[in-house]
C-alpha cells in the first residue's frame, strides 16, 4: 500500500481525496497497489471535513515521512506552493500539481530538480482540466515535430462567452456562475484576463517545444472588453468567439499568444461550449489531434491529479527537461499574421476600403462598421488602426479571426 499526501484540501484537493475514497479499488488495479491518503496539508482545521483526522498544517510531517513517496500539490499560488514542492522533491519525493501558476513560472527548475533527486514532477492537471492532454504531448507524440497548439484553455471565459452569446446574459451574472460552480480562479480577473490561459500555453508549449517562455513574454488579452455586438457579428458569419491560447511554429517563427478571436464555425473549436475546453494539437505526422473535455472543476480536475499519482506510482520514464526560451523566442509579435474583424464608429465604408482594401463588411450594430480585414501582420493592423483614427473614427472592438495551420498532405 502507497502512502500518499495532498497539500492544500480546496476544490481540486478535496475532489481528489474523495475520488481516491469513491474509486480505490480501480485505482488500485491501475496502480497495482491501493493509494492511500495519509495527510492533508490545509490552513484550516476543517472539523466538518471527513479527511479532518489526516489534516497538519506543516509541512514537516509529510517532508518526514519515509512511507510517503508521492504528494498532491493543490495549493495554487507560487508563495507556500514553491517552497513545499522544492523541499519534497529535494527530499526525493514525487509531487503530481494542479497548479498553472508555479509550473508556468518555475517549471524548469522543478523538472531539473525532480531529475536530480529521481523523481517525478507531473501537471497533468495544470492544463486543460480533466482532459488528458499533458501525458499524450509529452509521450504518444512526442516523435511529431509540433507545429501548433491552439486551444480554448479556460473554463470560466468560455462559460461567460458561451451564456453571453446564447443567453444574452451580462458578464457579471455569467461571472458569478462560474465562481458558484467552482470554475473560477480565487482571484477571476486571473480568467477574465487572460492570465490562466497564458500559464496554460506557456505549460503546453514547453511540453511540446522543450522551452519554457515566462507567462510575462506572452502577448495576453482576456474578454473583458467583448462586447454583445461582437458576440452577434461573429454568430452573423457562423463563427463563435472564443479565448484561445496559441503556441504556432511557421518556417523559423514562432508565435504564443492568448487572445480572443472569431472562430469559423468549420473549426471544431468553435463548438466547445460552457466549461469544456478544446485544445488542438498540429503534429509533422500524425496531423491534427484534437482533445475535448471539461476544462475545470472538483472532479474533472481531480481525475488529472489522480491520474499523475498513478503515473508517478508506475512510470519509469525519463523526466523531461526545459530550458528556459531565448531572446528570440518567441518571434516579435508584431509580424503576427491573421484577418481581423474590426468595428468602429465615425467613418465610412470607403475609407475601410481605402485603407483596408478587400474587406468584408458584417451587419454591425446600428452607428457602426464592421468588417473583416484581409491577412496582414499586428503593425500592419496598427497603422491601418492608426489611419481611420485619424480620419475621426472611434475604434470599438478588434479581434483576430482564426485560421488554422497548414495540415500535413493525406
Ligand atoms: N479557473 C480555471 C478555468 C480553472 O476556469 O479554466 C481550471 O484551471
Amino acid at each position: 500500500m502507497a502512502k500518499i499526501a495532498i497539500m492544500g484540501l480546496g476544490v481540486v484537493g478535496g475532489g481528489t481525496a474523495d475520488l481516491l475514497a469513491e474509486n480505490r479499488e480501480k485505482i488500485r488495479a491501475a496502480c497495482g497497489e491501493y493509494l492511500d491518503l495519509k495527510y492533508g496539508l490545509d490552513v484550516r482545521d476543517m472539523p466538518e471535513s471527513p479527511y479532518r483526522d489526516l489534516i497538519v498544517h506543516d509541512i514537516a510531517p509529510i517532508a518526514n515521512d519515509p512511507e510517503v513517496s508521492i504528494v498532491a500539490e493543490t495549493i495554487g499560488g507560487v508563495k507556500h506552493a514553491y517552497d513545499y514542492t522544492v523541499r519534497l522533491l529535494g527530499a526525493g519525493k514525487s509531487v503530481v500539481t494542479s497548479n498553472k501558476q508555479l509550473v508556468s513560472e518555475h517549471g524548469a527548475e522543478l523538472l531539473a530538480l525532480a531529475k536530480e533527486n529521481g523523481c517525478r514532477y507531473l501537471f497533468e492537471a495544470s492544463t486543460g482540466g480533466g482532459i488528458p492532454v499533458i501525458g499524450p504531448l509529452s509521450r504518444d507524440l512526442s516523435q511529431n515535430e509540433i507545429t501548433e497548439i491552439s486551444g480554448i484553455l479556460n473554463g470560466t471565459t468560455n462559460y461567460i462567452l458561451t451564456r453571453k452569446r446564447d443567453g444574452g446574459v451580462g458578464f457579471e451574472t455569467a461571472l458569478a456562475e462560474a465562481q458558484q460552480k467552482g470554475y473560477a480562479e480565487r482571484d477571476p480577473s486571473a480568467d477574465v484576463e487572460g492570465a490562466d490561459a497564458c500559464r496554460k500555453i506557456s505549460i503546453l508549449s514547453a511540453t511540446a517545444f522543450g522551452k519554457l517562455i515566462p507567462p510575462d513574454k506572452i502577448h495576453t488579452e482576456g474578454i473583458t472588453a467583448i462586447r454583445q455586438s461582437d458576440v452577434s457579428a461573429a454568430a452573423s458569419m457562423g463563427a463563435a468567439v472564443k479565448l484561445l491560447g496559441r503556441a504556432i511554429k511557421r518556417g523559423g517563427e514562432c508565435f504564443v499568444l492568448v487572445s480572443p478571436f472569431f472562430v469559423p464555425g468549420k473549426s471544431p473549436l468553435a463548438h466547445a461550449d460552457g466549461v469544456y475546453n478544446a485544445i488542438s494539437v498540429t503534429g509533422n505526422y500524425v496531423g491534427d489531434v484534437m482533445f475535448y473535455g471539461r476544462g475545470a472543476g472538483a472532479k474533472a480536475t481531480a481525475s488529472a491529479v489522480v491520474a499523475d499519482l498513478i503515473t508517478a506510482k508506475t512510470d519509469a520514464s525519463p523526466v523531461p527537461t526545459w530550458e528556459p526560451a531565448g531572446e528570440d523566442f518567441p518571434t516579435e509579435f508584431d509580424s503576427f499574421v491573421c484577418p481581423r474583424y474590426l468595428a468602429f464608429s465615425g467613418i465610412e465604408r470607403n475609407a475601410v476600403r481605402v485603407v483596408f482594401g478587400d474587406v468584408t463588411f458584417l451587419s454591425g450594430a446600428e452607428g457602426e462598421v464592421a468588417f473583416i480585414t484581409p491577412a496582414g501582420t499586428e503593425r500592419e493592423c496598427a497603422d491601418g488602426i492608426a489611419r481611420l483614427s485619424a480620419g475621426g473614427g472611434q475604434l470599438l472592438s478588434m479581434i483576430r479571426v482564426y485560421e488554422s495551420g497548414e495540415r500535413p498532405e493525406a
